[in-house]
């Protein structure tokens, strides 16, 4: 049975208050809170097994191995990857995209093309634009409608044998748009052989991934977002196409052998987890997966949609208030301004005052804020433990800071 209660009751920091008020956090698309059982799990690492990973033969190094691996095959489960040395440790989905986005550099020669969507955070623009400077390959990018829908047409007409790469967001961070993956995925494999990359960073959280259904070779994901402590994260690729690609960052761990002749480079994971990783907070992140896991996918998503169509209800009844993709499928986020009142700063700043956490600016969108000619917008953004008290809450922010910025 899912109890709003009890769920809350397992994060103490929504006891806490903020200026004199309680906290309503409604910024979990920029990093969610997390439970008790996650910080127990981080604090009985560095409490109890603190120790380097795959590295010693001392109990305490072998018990954080162990924890370490089997969160590992968690998560593996959690996304459905067919091995478990498909997923990769990262420091969130920036590095992962990143670090897809140079493996590939070989691959890429002048002119090819890489097709991005106008919905990209900028850590699913800014690496392929490094890509492209290092390849002389172009960049392609599917427009959106005035609801933040992808223009897929768009798609079909950029695909062709110069397309090396394709990738898009499955949910965008700015608008909460819900991006159709599979049929980008069909559409790509029947005209090209490009690699294809789903950015999962704000889809993770609020959906059940399952990769192998997707078809998809690259999966990036970050565990703030979805509960677990910051500077984790998941890169999945399919297992061919990681053995076939060169290693990203060099150093210990990633080799098989190194002599100054030449170095050969270790088997999957590892060639891609050079250096000391974060063992506590990938082992927590394992607890993360386990919190979901227990609340249930579908309670989750059930009880955000509601949140969302609730909270987009009753914003759309204060006049002069619009919502960006509003009649588009969404997920988690309600985004809007305004019209003709201050700024979205400004509005962050009133909710602020009462207790209220919203994220305010261009979210690292700007392209979506100059297709909307704005400079940004409010974005509320829920998690399993919102409540429609605290929708209630930020509706009557949003008219208090009407009134006051009129
Ligand atoms: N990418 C995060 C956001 O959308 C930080 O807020």
């Amino acid at each position: 049975m899912f109890d709003i209660q009890e769920i809350r009751s397992q994060f103490s920091i929504l006891n806490r208050q903020v200026n004199g008020k309680p906290l309503v956090y409604l910024d979990n698309a920029a990093t969610s809170q997390k439970p008790d059982s996650v910080l127990e799990v981080w604090n009985k690492y560095y409490t109890e097994l603190n120790a380097n990973v795959h590295r010693g033969i001392h109990t305490l190094s072998q018990l954080a191995t162990e924890e370490m691996e089997l969160s590992r095959r968690k998560i593996q489960k959690f996304i459905n990857a067919k091995h478990d040395f498909e997923v990769i440790f990262t420091k969130g989905t920036t590095e992962g995209l990143n670090l897809i986005s140079y493996i590939l550099t070989q691959k890429l020669k002048k002119d090819d093309e890489i097709i991005i969507s106008y919905l990209e955070h900028h850590s699913n623009i800014v690496p392929w634009q490094l890509l492209c400077e290092r390849t002389g390959a172009k960049l392609k990018v599917i427009p959106i409608d005035e609801n933040g829908i992808l223009q897929l047409e768009y798609l079909d007409q950029y695909l062709s044998e110069k397309t090396k790469v394709v990738s898009v967001n499955q949910v965008s961070n700015a608008l909460g748009v819900v991006n159709p993956v599979e049929e980008i995925i069909a559409r790509t494999r029947k005209s090209s052989d490009a690699y294809i990359v789903i950015d999962g960073a704000q889809s993770a959280p609020h959906f059940q991934i399952d990769v192998q259904k997707l078809d998809c070779d690259f999966f990036v994901f970050s565990g703030h977002k979805m509960y677990a402590p910051m500077g984790t994260g998941i890169l999945y690729g399919k297992q061919e196409i990681l053995e076939s690609l060169p290693p990203f960052h060099g150093g210990g761990e990633m080799i098989a052998t190194c002599s100054f002749e030449g170095t050969t480079y270790a088997a999957l994971p590892f060639k891609y987890e050079a250096g000391t990783p974060n063992v506590g907070g990938n082992i927590a992140l394992g607890a993360a997966v386990d919190f979901i896991e227990k609340v249930g996918h579908e309670n989750i998503q059930k009880h955000e949609n509601a949140l969302l169509e609730y909270a987009q209800k009753q914003l759309l009844e204060i006049e002069g208030l619009k919502v960006y993709g509003e009649k588009a499928k969404r997920a988690g986020v309600v985004s809007f301004n305004l019209e003709g009142v201050g700024i979205a700063s400004d509005v962050g700043m009133i909710l602020d005052k009462m207790g209220i956490a919203v994220r305010t600016g261009h979210h690292c969108t700007q392209p979506i804020m100059e297709f909307f000619n704005i400079a940004g917008t409010v974005r509320a953004s829920f998690a399993v433990y919102n409540t429609f008290n605290e929708i209630d809450l930020l509706v009557e922010g949003v008219k208090k800071a009407q009134r006051m910025l009129s």
